[in-house]
């Protein structure tokens, strides 16, 4: 037994270690076929929180955000919040003018929850929120593009929260209740389903941390119980679609899924592989692995560290069982949100507070200097992370489809955005060669269309490709440079030169 996971262990290591370092240019040479394959699907990612506005017209229930940003200015950067945006819910013919001149095959956006159900709970079913989203489709789908759909992108109705939110197992049927009103309603015509964005970054700050909303500070413990029911969610919303809706629709169900690559300066390929299960593994091996459950080397290590704080069990939720056979295989394709590469090192003492979920990591990240530096402090332009990374899941989860939802880059908003250029460029240059490598990768989403509310970042660091004019009530559209960019890669299939 111990062999075989040595064996498999060894391999995933060997595949790191063929891997190219990063070169700190911001640039990758192209690797193989020049052009994109004509059916390859470029496209632009939002969520609703961050770009709709009108937080309580029509109906509309509060969800967490709005009730942190609300009672909580102080925790925004700018003391901002998403109360209007770039006012999407009531200037969706913008958007869509926008989308047009792109010229993108598909739009990623999500379904604010509580526009559904104001409450979080089907007795309070709202037409009006239905309406919105089935113009935004039908809009989306007379002008040729391809609507993709996440259902929950951090804005968890607050009256879920008052029963625990995500850590109660109660979620589990809201959520598929929710699932199943927006299937019934949308999936004739929606065909790309995300159920969740990135688990991990929803989890960590809002139930470990506390940082971000619903502010519970259980670090080691209340994230690890929202991730776990954030996959039985998941699961069951998947299995949901395949047995009701899929004869009859023909979609398919994936999950958004964020992870940075991580490179050794020691060549210590056991910590990076290491590294990517507690980041990507987390979530990717329950649902995408051949033997699902987590990752083996967290449940080892999370166990132990337990033990020895005087526990009886593990922190992490088992998912032996039942569980553990629906989430497995639950996944019709990975939708990966990737910005950007750290180095890791191993840390010579603990890290972190006793317990939690960095001093169960216990890795030092770094950046290398030399990397451009975007406006975001996490984000660098390492590019050869995201081709090394899509070599990664290649290898890891049997070349799953991989449906790119959100990469991208933050400055403060220049219309002449060169940095941006340089940085999708490299980038979809990674993509391309990864294909070139034999990667089963369909889609690109750049992060994001316009300008938005970027969570405790306020207004402050900007990802549009779109810049929106946040003084006047009309909140106009005006094209960066690189969405000329974009749309020259969408209309030719190929990175020009520039
Ligand atoms: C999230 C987005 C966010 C973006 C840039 C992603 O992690 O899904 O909501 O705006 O990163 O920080």
């Amino acid at each position: 037994m111990w062999i075989l996971i040595l064996i498999i262990n060894v391999a995933g290591f060997l595949n790191i270690a063929e891997g190219i370092g990063p070169s700190g240019n911001c640039t990758l040479l192209p690797k193989g076929e020049r052009s994109f394959p004509q059916n390859f699907s470029f496209g632009v990612s939002t969520s609703a929180y961050q770009i709709e506005g009108s937080w309580n017209a029509d109906g509309k229930g509060p969800s967490i955000w709005d009730e942190f940003c609300h009672n909580h200015p102080d925790n925004i950067l700018d003391r901002t919040n998403g109360d209007i945006a770039a006012n999407s819910y009531r200037r969706f013919d913008l958007d869509l003018e926008a989308l047009r001149d792109l010229k993108v095959n598909h739009y990623r956006f999500s379904i604010s929850w509580t526009r559904i159900y104001p409450s979080g709970d089907i007795s309070s079913k709202n037409q009006k929120g239905i309406d919105y989203y089935n113009n935004v489709i039908n809009q989306l789908i007379a002008n040729g593009i391809q609507p993709m759909v996440t259902m929950f992108h951090y804005d968890l109705p607050i009256e879920l929260q008052k029963l625990g939110g995500l850590t109660n197992e109660l979620f589990i049927d809201q959520f598929v209740t929710y699932a199943d009103e927006l299937f019934k309603n949308f999936g004739d015509r929606v065909k790309t389903w995300i159920t969740f964005n990135e688990p991990v970054r929803f989890c960590k700050p809002g139930y470990g941390t506390g940082r971000d909303p619903p502010q519970i500070k259980a670090s080691g413990i209340g994230d690890y119980l929202c991730i776990a029911n954030i996959l039985k969610s998941h699961a069951a919303a998947y299995h949901l679609y395949r047995s009701k809706y899929f004869d009859e629709q023909h979609g398919k169900v994936g999950i958004s899924l964020d992870t940075s690559y991580f490179f050794s300066k020691s060549n210590d390929n056991e910590l990076v592989y290491r590294s990517l299960q507690y980041n990507l593994g987390i979530l990717a091996h329950p649902i995408y692995s051949k033997s699902g459950g987590f990752p083996e080397v967290m449940v080892k290590e999370i166990e132990r560290n337990s033990l020895q704080e005087g526990r009886l069990k593990s922190r992490l939720p088992s998912l032996e069982g039942k569980w553990k056979d629906l989430i497995r295989g639950s996944g019709d394709f990975l939708a990966l949100n990737h910005y950007t590469s750290k180095y890791v090192e191993r840390s010579p003492q603990p890290l972190g507070d006793n317990p939690s979920m960095q001093r169960d990591y216990d890795t030092i990240e770094t950046v290398d200097e030399n990397w451009l530096q975007a406006h975001s402090y996490w984000l660098n332009c390492v590019p050869e992370g995201m081709e090394m990374l899509l070599n990664f899941i290649r290898d890891e989860y049997n070349n799953i489809e991989v449906i790119i939802t959100e990469n991208g880059w933050s400055d403060s908003g220049e219309i002449e955005d060169n940095n941006r250029i340089v940085y999708l460029k490299s980038y979809i240059q990674a993509v391309l060669n990864a294909i070139n490598d034999g990667c089963n990768v369909t889609a690109y989403s750049v992060w994001s269309f316009i300008d938005n509310f970027e969570w405790i970042q306020g207004y402050t660091d900007k990802f549009g490709l779109y810049s929106v004019n946040m003084i006047s009530p009309e909140r106009q559209r005006s094209p960066k440079k690189s969405a000329r960019f974009y749309r020259q890669i969408i209309e030719t299939r190929k990175i020009p030169n520039v």
